[in-house]
């Protein structure tokens, strides 16, 4: 029987709770704490008994604490008797560090999924990781899930719906979304100057108007990159402009920005932590992940 156990990163109990009825499987909570000086601290609360784990912790803000408590889990896990430890952690932070952009930069991706491998995961289940390829760095079975069409059967859009990539790397996401949509799709050419981070968009002709634009992205950090399309899609016509993410970091202000740039709606998978806004709606894709397992 598998077994899942909730870290405390955020929204990892729900994530595990919904990832558990789907399965039937038995649900474990972590027992956590953090000293005074600051170390984290993580028990699992029963013996597991040789059965096969699965630690169910995302990696998000703070992303450092996830990293060391997701590290310790595997170790508590597979000392409090599990056959074997596999990792689900919707969300991967420094995902996008995946290469030396810069010369002296490292490539952080890689060092986290060696760190992972190391503390005694087996298995790594994630979701829409920005690069898939950087799986190659984790040495063991990795499974990278995309969730656009599975996010697309609980959206009720109406209109002459057309679904946009913020840039032609997303390219592909759009075509899944809008493939299970039965809409349109294109993209937006965006460059970012990697030392500013400034965002660029070339003012390239989109069939926007009179149309609901859905961007669809990876991620939405600091909203510059659905805010900067927004605002040229609606100088081009657009009727309406939402947007479609895995997963949703809104750092600072950028649900404030995005409100103000006339986003009518944001549709995140439940991956990190949650936050409120009349225009964001959280998707559950626990069932999307309980139905990836091979238990
Ligand atoms: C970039 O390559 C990613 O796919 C996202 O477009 C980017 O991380 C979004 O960041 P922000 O919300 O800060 O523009």
């Amino acid at each position: 029987m598998v077994i899942l156990l909730a870290g405390p990163s955020e929204p990892s109990g729900e994530l595990a709770e919904s990832i558990s009825r789907e399965l039937g499987a038995r649900l474990v909570a972590a027992q956590w704490k953090v000293f005074p000086d600051g170390e984290h601290y993580v028990r699992v609360p029963v013996d597991l008994n040789g059965e096969e784990v699965y630690v169910v912790q995302t990696i998000g803000p703070p992303q450092n604490d996830s990293l060391i408590q997701a590290l310790l889990l595997a170790d508590a896990a597979l000392g409090a008797g599990a056959r074997r430890v596999g990792l689900i952690a919707p969300y991967i932070a420094y995902a996008r560090q995946d290469r030396r952009f810069l010369p002296g930069e490292p490539v952080s991706i890689k060092i986290i999924l060696q760190a992972l491998k190391s503390a005694g995961y087996d298995e790594v289940v994630t979701v829409e990781i920005h690069k898939p390829e950087s799986l190659e760095w984790f040495e063991g079975r990795s499974i990278n899930l995309s969730p656009y069409e599975y996010m697309a059967g609980k959206l009720d859009l109406s209109g002459d719906l057309l679904v946009l990539a913020p840039d032609k790397g997303a390219l592909g996401r759009a075509k899944r979304l809008a493939e299970a949509l039965g809409a349109d799709y294109d993209y937006i050419v965006k460059h970012r100057d990697r030392v500013t981070g400034e965002i660029v968009m070339e003012p390239k002709e989109i069939p926007a108007e009179g149309r609901t634009i859905i961007l669809v992205d990876d991620i939405i950090s600091t909203g510059g990159t659905i805010a900067k399309a927004a605002s040229l899609l609606f100088q081009q016509g657009a009727r309406k402009v939402y947007a479609l993410v895995a997963h949703a970091l809104l750092a600072g202000n950028a649900l404030e920005k995005l409100e103000k740039f006339g986003i009518e709606k944001i549709y995140a998978a439940n991956t990190l932590p949650r936050k409120e806004s009349p225009i964001l709606e959280y998707i559950d894709i626990g069932p999307l992940i309980a139905g990836s397992l091979s238990v």
